[in-house]
Parts: structure tokens; sequence; C-alpha cells
């Protein structure tokens, strides 16, 4: 039997204000459509994004109170468009998902009460959604919007982004495994910073990127900390201060010509320290993975996603080690790697027909691991663990 369902999705966890209209056609054997239905296709009908980089990039960084107020006044405006870019109307909607955790509380907040007042006026259900879960899953739904077969799970995913940075094994919509991750900053945050540095503005992934493109690797001697532990954990900030010291020394008394050449061989450098953290760091969590699920077995399938994803250069190269150990290799389209509302509305509705809705994720959580059961990598603190 075939059956349909359209979710608007909602993100607000950190600076994007996203809103997104996502149709499912599902696949099901019973007449209530909610329980053992198999996604068979995705169509994105809509898919806005409120940007707030131009608020932000005088700070080389996300002010936290200066994006709550901005989600309070687009939120709104960004539902609207994603419905009337969809041509639907609210009441055609059959589930709200809304990004509830983690991130910065005040965005968080705009978003769940938005989404909560939206639910109760239309009699809609509404479900709280994990953003990493979101970014864990774009893989799924970008297969899906392909027209693909369905990216089937158990799959082993690289998430790094602006906050988070961690391999996951994907079990199922809502089941996760940490197979370890950084222990300190992250790598977004690592280029954001280095972008800061070099003076070249806010987010620093897609300028660094295009500046590594006119520069050569191997200027510099970054560190790779943590690169010869046979772990997946890794460590991002020495790379950070590296970067800085270097600054430092060759910026001052450097002619313009010279500091542009410096930016572009910096940049090349530090990419390329990344992926090489990345490469080696994959090949351990692929090996562990391929030990656990599929020791006789072909089908292995690795994923990159979360915003530095949208790194070219970076993909390539998990790719190339993809192939070499055996591994399927996918990476959504760069507009489902950073926020966006699309992958919060898939989310959704997976774990929707996996489990229904549970009252309590839509609860505000800052800090929310997608592996509750793994000891937290980064101290607990008073708000919980980490990640
Ligand atoms: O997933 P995302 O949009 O937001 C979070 O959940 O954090 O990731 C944003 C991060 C930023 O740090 C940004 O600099 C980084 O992703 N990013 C990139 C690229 N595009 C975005 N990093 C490297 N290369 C890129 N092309
Ligand atoms: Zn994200």
């Amino acid at each position: 039997m075939q059956k349909a369902m359209t979710i608007l999705g909602i993100e607000s966890s950190c600076d994007d204000t996203a809103a997104s209209v996502v149709h499912l056609s599902l696949e099901t054997k019973t007449k209530d459509w909610k329980i053992s239905s198999r996604i068979s296709s995705a169509k994105i009908l809509s898919s806005e994004i409120f940007s707030q980089n131009s608020l932000h990039e005088n700070y080389g960084g996300v002010v936290p109170e200066i994006a709550a107020r901005a989600h309070a006044e687009n939120l709104d405006i960004c539902v609207s468009l994603s419905l009337k870019n969809a041509e639907l109307n609210a009441s055609e909607i059959d589930l709200i998902s809304v990004t509830s955790g983690p991130g910065l509380i005040g965005g968080l907040i705009s978003g769940t009460m938005f989404a909560k007042g939206l639910s109760k006026s239309l009699g809609k259900p509404i479900i709280g959604v994990n953003h990493l879960a979101g970014h864990a899953l774009s893989p799924r739904l970008s297969e899906f919007s392909l027209g693909n077969p369905a990216l089937e799970f158990p799959y082993l995913v690289l998430l790094a982004s602006g906050g988070h940075c961690q391999f996951l094994e994907v079990m199922s919509p809502s089941k996760f495994r940490r197979l370890g991750g950084t222990i300190d900053d992250s790598p977004g945050e690592a280029f954001d910073k280095l972008a800061k540095l070099l003076g070249l503005g806010y987010p620093g992934g897609p300028l660094i990127e295009n500046c590594a493109k006119k520069g050569k690797i191997n200027r510099f001697n970054l560190p790779k900390p943590l690169f010869k532990a046979l772990t997946c954990n890794m460590s991002f900030s020495g790379l950070k201060a590296a970067a800085a010291r270097e600054i430092e020394k060759n910026f001052q008394y450097s002619s313009e010509e010279k500091k542009a050449v410096f930016i572009n061989d910096m940049s090349a450098d530090f990419q390329k320290t990344i992926s090489d953290i990345f490469a080696e760091k994959s090949k351990i969590a692929m090996t562990s993975f391929r030990e656990k699920y599929y020791k006789n077995l072909t089908g292995l399938k690795f994923c990159v996603c979360g915003g530095v994803a949208a790194n070219q250069s970076i993909r390539q190269c998990l790719e190339n080690t993809s192939k070499k150990l055996g591994f399927e290799f996918f990476a959504p389209p760069i507009e489902l790697c950073t926020d966006n509302g699309a992958m919060i509305a898939s989310a959704g509705a997976e774990i929707f027909l996996e489990r229904g809705c549970i009252e309590r994720e839509l609860e505000i959580r800052s800090r929310w691991p997608l592996d509750t059961e793994s000891a937290p990598l980064i101290g607990s603190g008073k708000r919980g663990a980490k990640s």
C-alpha cells in the first residue's frame, strides 16, 4: 500500500533560521500508515534558510544573544515562505519536526516555542529532534531524494560541524553508538578561528577552502595531536594555536603580496592537516565497524556529514580512504551538509515512523549526546554530557 507524509522541519539551534517542507512516499503493509511504514522516496518541496552571517561577521563567531533575537524575528517569515514555496497550506502538513537540542539555548527556545504554538493551533503532531540526528540521517534523505535505494542501517558516519565532531555507528533513526570524537574543539570551530585570525571573515570554512585552492601545502609543520593514538579520538585546539603562532610570526612586517601568499599557503596546510587527521581516524573507525557488523560481508557504507563535509577536498580525501578500505562512500549535497530544515523534517519523520513522539524530547537541551550509553568524551558539568 502506498502512503505519503508531508513534514515541516524547523531548525534554529545555531545561526541559521531554517524551515523546509519534505514530502515522503511510504510503503506500508497495514492500514495504520504510522506503523511499519518504509520510506520509498523523498522530495524536498522547499528549503528556506535565513542566514545570520552578516550579523555575526564582525565578531568572527556566533553571538548567542544576537542569534536568538534574529531567530525570533525570522521564524514566522521563514516558515511562511517555506509553505508558500512548497505550494501548501499549513493544514496540509502531517507532522511538525523541530530541533530541540543541542545548541544555543536562545535559538532552541525560539524555534521550539514557535513549533509548539503552530502544532497546537493546527492540531498536528510535533516531534523534537536532536540536531545531530538530523546531520547523521541526512545521507539517507539525500539518497531518498535522488531516487536511489535506501541507505540501509547500520552505516558509519563522520559528523563534522561547527559544534561537533564524532564517528558514529548509525543503527536506526534513534540508535547511535559513538566510536570517538574530538576531545576539544570541533574542526568547524578551527576553520572559523583561522579565518578570523587571517582577517577573512565568517563562516571560515568556505573562505579557507577558497584560499587553499590557491596555496601550496607543506610550508608549515602543523601538529596532528592524537594522530598516532589507536583510537578514533581527535584534537584540533593545538592546530589552531600553532596556526596562531605562525600568523603572529609572519604577518607583522610582511608586504601585502607576501601576506596573500601566506594566507593561501596556511589555508592549504590547515585544510590538508584536518583531511589527514580525518583519513587516519576514519581508517580506525572503519576497521572497528567492519569487525563488528560485516566480518565476511560486503555492503559497508561510510558517510560524511555536517557543515565541514561541504569541503570538497575533505570529501575527496574521505572518498579515497573509503575506497581503499572497501567502503561505499556517501556525502550529501552541500545544501544538506550545512544546517538546513530538510534534514530536521526527514529525521523527525524517520523517528516518528520508528517509535512515535516522546514528549520529553520537546524539552530544550543545550547538551544532548546522541549516544547516551558511552561515557562522555568531554567533562559532563552541571548541564550534562556534552558529547
Ligand atoms: O553543520 P553546520 O552548518 O552548523 C553546526 O551544526 O555547527 O556547520 C557549520 C560549520 C562552520 O564552522 C563552517 O565554517 C563549517 O561548518 N563549514 C566548512 C565549509 N562550509 C561550512 N568547513 C570547511 N569547508 C567548508 N566548505
Ligand atoms: Zn549543524
